[in-house]
C-alpha cells in the first residue's frame, strides 16, 4: 500500500497537481527565505491544493513574497517579518511547516544544532500554539529528534496538544531511499523504502527488506547502502563545504509531505508516509514509522511491519540515542519560557 500511494503522491508533486484533495488551504512557512524556505514555498505556490501562503522569516519575507506573488497560479501570497507579525501570519492555518533555524556545517552533528534550534523551534510553536491550535504542524528544523518533543511539550503547556497533528518531516530519508536503490536496481518513480526509527545518524532505519518493488542485496552490498542513507545528509554538507546542508531536495521532500497531508485532509483514502510522531509502537516515545494520513492528521500508525533480522539489530542500537535525544528536548521545553 505505502508503495502504490507514495508513488501516487510524488507523481502529483511532479505533475504539480493532485484529485481529491483540499485545495483551498493556508499553509504557513516558518522560516520561509532560507535555504529551505524558498524553493519549498516555491513549490507549494506552484501547487492548486494550496489557495493561501503566509510567509514568515525574521529577514527578507518583504521580497521573497512579493518575488512569488508574481507567478500565475491561484495561491495568494503574503510575507510577514518579526515576532509581531508572527500572529496574523498564523491566524487561519491548515498547515504550518517550520524549517527555520541554523543548518549544519561540516563537522557538525544534527544535535550541535540544538542549542540555537530549540529556543527558535519552542517560540514559533509557541506562536502555533496560541494563534492556530488546530493546524497540522510540520517540524523540519533539526535536531528533529529533539523539536518533536519539544513542540508537543510546547503544546501540552497550552493545552492544546494533539499527537496526531505533530509531524517531524523524515520525508527526505525516504526520498534518499529510494534513490539510492533505484541508482542500483529500478525506476526510482517505482522504488519505494519506508525508513522508521528517527532524523540523525544510526536513527535512521531504512527498511530495504520492505521495499517495493521487492530488491535483494548481498549483505556487504546492503551495509554500505544503508550507512549511505544514514549518512546522506552528511554528503551534501561537505559538498557543500560550509555553505549548508540540504535544501533543494530538503524542499521536494517537504512540499511532498505537505502534499500528501493536503491530500488526506480533502478525504483521499490509503494516504501513507513515514513521519516521527508520538508513538507506541517501540519503547521509545517517539518514533518514525509509516502513517495513515486522514482528515485529522495521524488515522492510523501502520507499525513497523516485519523486520529482517539486520533491521530489527538497527532498531535495538538506536533506541539509547533516540531516548536521549527525546528527553533533552522535553527538558529543555520544560524550562522554556
Ligand atoms: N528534516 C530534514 O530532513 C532536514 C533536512 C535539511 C535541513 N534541515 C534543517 O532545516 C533547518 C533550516 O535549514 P536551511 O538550510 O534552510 O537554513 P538557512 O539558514 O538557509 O535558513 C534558515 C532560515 O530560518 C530563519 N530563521 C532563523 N531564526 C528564525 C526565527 N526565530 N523565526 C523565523 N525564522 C528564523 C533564518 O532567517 C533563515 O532564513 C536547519 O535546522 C536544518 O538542519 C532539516
Amino acid at each position: 500500500m505505502l508503495s502504490r500511494l507514495s508513488t501516487a503522491t510524488s507523481a502529483a508533486l511532479r505533475r504539480g497537481i493532485a484529485t481529491s484533495a483540499q485545495n483551498n488551504a493556508k499553509v504557513a512557512v516558518l522560516g520561509a527565505s532560507g535555504g529551505i524556505g524558498q524553493p519549498l514555498s516555491l513549490l507549494l505556490k506552484n501547487s492548486p491544493l494550496v489557495s493561501k501562503l503566509s510567509l514568515y522569516d525574521i529577514a527578507h519575507t518583504p521580497g521573497v513574497a512579493a518575488d512569488l506573488s508574481h507567478i500565475e497560479t491561484k495561491a495568494k501570497v503574503k510575507g510577514f517579518m518579526g515576532p509581531e507579525q508572527l500572529p496574523e501570519c498564523l491566524k487561519g492555518c491548515d498547515i504550518v511547516v517550520i524549517p527555520a533555524g541554523v543548518p549544519r556545517k561540516p563537522g557538525m552533528t544534527r544535535d550541535d544544532l540544538f542549542n540555537t534550534n530549540a529556543s527558535i523551534v519552542a517560540s514559533l510553536t509557541t506562536g502555533c500554539a496560541k494563534h492556530c491550535p488546530e493546524a497540522m504542524i510540520c517540524i523540519i528544523s533539526n535536531p528533529v529528534n529533539s523539536t518533536i518533543p519539544i513542540t508537543s511539550e510546547v503544546f501540552k503547556k497550552h493545552g492544546v496538544y494533539n499527537p496526531n497533528k505533530i509531524f517531524g518531516v523524515t520525508t527526505l530519508d525516504i526520498v534518499r531511499a529510494n534513490t539510492f536503490v533505484a541508482e542500483l536496481k529500478a525506476d526510482p518513480a517505482r522504488v519505494t523504502v519506508p525508513v522508521i526509527g528517527g532524523h540523525a545518524g544510526k536513527t535512521i532505519i531504512p527498511l530495504i527488506s520492505q521495499c517495493t518493488p521487492k530488491v535483494e542485496f548481498p549483505q556487504d552490498q546492503l551495509e554500505k547502502l544503508t550507512a549511505r542513507i544514514q549518512e546522506a545528509g552528511t554528503e551534501v554538507v561537505q559538498a557543500k563545504a560550509g555553505a549548508g546542508s540540504a535544501t533543494l531536495s530538503m524542499a521536494y521532500a517537504g512540499a511532498r509531505f505537505v502534499f500528501s497531508l493536503l491530500e488526506a485532509m480533502g478525504g483521499k483514502q490509503g494516504v501513507v508516509e513515514c513521519a516521527f510522531v508520538k508513538s507506541d509502537v517501540t519503547e521509545s516515545p517517539y518514533f518514525s514509522t509509516p502513517l495513515q494520513l486522514g482528515k485529522k492528521g495521524i488515522e492510523k500508525n501502520l507499525g513497523l511491519g516485519k523486520l529482517s533480522p539486520f533491521e530489527e539489530k538497527m532498531v535495538a542500537a538506536a533506541m539509547s540515542e533516540l531516548k536521549a535525544s527525546i528527553k533533552k528536548g522535553e527538558e529543555f521545553a520544560k524550562n522554556f519560557k
